[in-house]
């Protein structure tokens, strides 16, 4: 049984079909590329598979519930992640900050214990930030814990978000366009990131990229999308290699 399941995906808005009857699987410990033209219904899955659109037809099934009918918060409760192509950090707030929001939404005591002082609250907290502060160790931000987010560079920006979505412990992360703006240094970079994460973390992810070298150097498979519709699944060099595959790219920088 695959980690999570998505059948007959169909959502339209108004007289465009952004996705038909688009399936596909994601095994546990999986890293999965989704990839196509512009305007291809990438983004659109994700907005699904967070809850933050419902699709007028088929299924999604994590870890063998449906997740439908589920708010985005109980979707993030499950274990599912996300970060957005249009990076997203609480600007004014410390980097740190940042993190600890996610962090948050776990907490036992949550608001009304914050209001609510005591020893148990404040060795909550203590614990909090310690995990937050490890956490950004892990993606390479410790140095810049006390600064304000909206000052750092998009790279490190992208890499906060990605921090404060790990801050929930999923099991699957969904990151779109992680590589978008970067150099090659730091692309090359966030790869290694990437998959040191998949692995230290026992991680399923979904990666959204225009970066081919990066979208096929982590993927274990890789999904097509052109048009709202699955064009091509299989293996990085299969993908590569296909024809309709290599005609809707061909096709996109002709119309561009
Ligand atoms: N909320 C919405 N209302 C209307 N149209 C939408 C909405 N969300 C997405 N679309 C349309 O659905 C199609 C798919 O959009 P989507 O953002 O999923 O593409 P994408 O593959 O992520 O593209 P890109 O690579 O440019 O990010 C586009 O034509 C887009 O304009
Ligand atoms: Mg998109």
């Amino acid at each position: 049984m695959p980690l999570l399941r998505v059948e007959g995906l169909s959502i339209r808005f108004g007289g465009l079909a952004a996705l038909s009857d688009v399936s596909f699987d994601v095994a546990d410990g999986e890293i999965l590329g989704l990839i196509g033209p512009n305007g291809a219904g990438k983004s659109t899955v994700f907005n699904v598979l967070s809850g933050l659109y419902r699709p007028d037809a088929g299924r999604v099934t994590f870890d063998g519930g449906s997740l439908l009918d589920l708010t985005p918060h109980a979707i993030a409760c499950r274990g599912i992640a996300r970060t957005f192509q249009n990076t997203e950090v609480f600007r004014p707030l410390s980097v740190l900050d940042n993190v600890l929001v996610g962090l948050h939404s776990r907490l036992r005591g949550g608001l009304l214990g914050a209001a609510v002082w005591s020893r148990a609250v404040a060795r909550e907290e203590r614990a909090a930030r310690e995990r937050a502060r490890a956490l950004l160790a892990r993606l390479g931000l410790e140095d810049v814990a006390d600064v304000e987010a909206g000052g750092l560079p998009l790279g490190r920006q992208k890499r906060l978000e990605m921090a404060r979505a790990l801050a929930a412990e999923p099991r699957c992360l969904l990151l779109d366009e992680p590589a978008g703006g970067l150099n090659p240094t730091e692309t090359r970079a966030l790869m290694d990131l990437i998959v040191r994460l998949r692995e230290d973390l026992k991680l399923t992810m979904i990666v959204v990229e225009h970066d081919m070298p990066l979208v096929m150097g982590i993927s274990d498979r890789v999904v097509v999308l052109h048009y709202g519709r699955k064009i091509a699944e299989g293996k990085p060099r299969e993908v590569a290699s296909d024809a309709a595959v290599i005609e809707a790219y061909l096709g996109t920088e002709d119309d561009a």
